[in-house]
């Protein structure tokens, strides 16, 4: 459980952000919290592009990315090269993005999910790891798409 898990978010989802970075700091994961922390308007592809640069440089392991959907901080997240992100609003896709797509971020919707459901998703994530065997050959074809 060693790793460094990287946190950032636009200004719609900063209390979801810190209520995860507390929950998942309490369970012995290292947060690299990057903010922000005033509430202005704030464009979420900078945000997203921040963290995967982190988890793409191998400084963070992984990342967990937030805005309003989820689906604009993925998408600025996913074009950082060896970035998988996914957007999850459920236990199991939350699991199976790590099991089977080696996902490196998950991306969440504070206007989506509540708090609740966003921290088992969470936990869902960091707590499942990649399957390997038929499924690395499949991401390895992801990765040629960058190519
Ligand atoms: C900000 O209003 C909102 O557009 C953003 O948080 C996110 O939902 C975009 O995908």
């Amino acid at each position: 459980m060693n790793q460094r898990i990287v946190l950032s978010s636009d200004h719609a989802a900063i209390a979801l952000r810190q209520a995860v970075a507390s929950h998942i700091a309490a369970k012995g994961w290292t947060v690299v919290d990057i903010g922000p922390t005033t509430p202005e308007s704030t464009p979420y592809p900078k945000h997203g592009e921040a963290a995967a640069r982190l988890v793409a440089s191998g400084d963070c392991d992984l990342g967990i990315i937030l805005c309003g959907t989820g689906q604009g901080i993925m998408m600025a997240a996913n074009k950082i090269k060896g970035i998988r992100c996914g957007v999850c609003m459920d236990t199991f896709s939350a699991r199976m993005i790590r099991q089977h797509n080696n996902a490196n971020m998950l991306a969440l919707g504070a206007r989506v999910v509540g708090e609740g459901l966003a921290l088992d998703i969470v936990d869902a994530f960091l707590g499942a790891a990649f399957e390997g065997g038929r499924h690395a050959a499949r991401v390895e074809m992801i990765a040629m798409l960058e190519a």
